[in-house]
């Protein structure tokens, strides 16, 4: 695979709004996920908390991935946040994301340059 190629990696009927998949590159692990609103993303599939699975353990709420094991909550840009119980919005890690275009009905992702 050629450094910064586009790989086919699903149909987009694949990934409904608001659904995540996990997606496999070469070694690299993906989660691809579409916002309620439809928006589009593919990051790291390991949580950066404690590693979980984020198309295993994790939901898509509104247009944030949330990861289940201890609800961080990811953007479609992979930046990672909390928000208490109280509603405070505190930053946490984020995620590595990639590159995602939609070409006739089939996703692509550019996964050898996270950014
Ligand atoms: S492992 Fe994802 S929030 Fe802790």
């Amino acid at each position: 695979m050629a450094e910064g190629s586009w790989v086919d990696v699903a149909a987009a009927d694949d990934v409904a709004p608001a659904a995540v998949v996990a997606v496999e590159v070469g070694e690299v692990e993906l989660a691809l996920w579409r916002t309620a609103e439809g928006v589009l993303s593919a990051c790291d599939a390991r949580c950066p908390h404690q590693w979980s699975h984020l198309a295993a353990a994790g939901v898509v709420d509104g247009e944030e991935l949330v990861c289940l094991s201890h609800f961080w909550r990811f953007d479609t840009e992979g930046h990672g946040s909390k928000v208490s119980v109280l509603g405070r919005r505190d930053a946490k890690g984020d995620v590595a994301t990639f590159a995602v275009r939609e070409v006739a009905g089939r996703i692509e992702v550019q996964v050898a340059e996270p950014s």
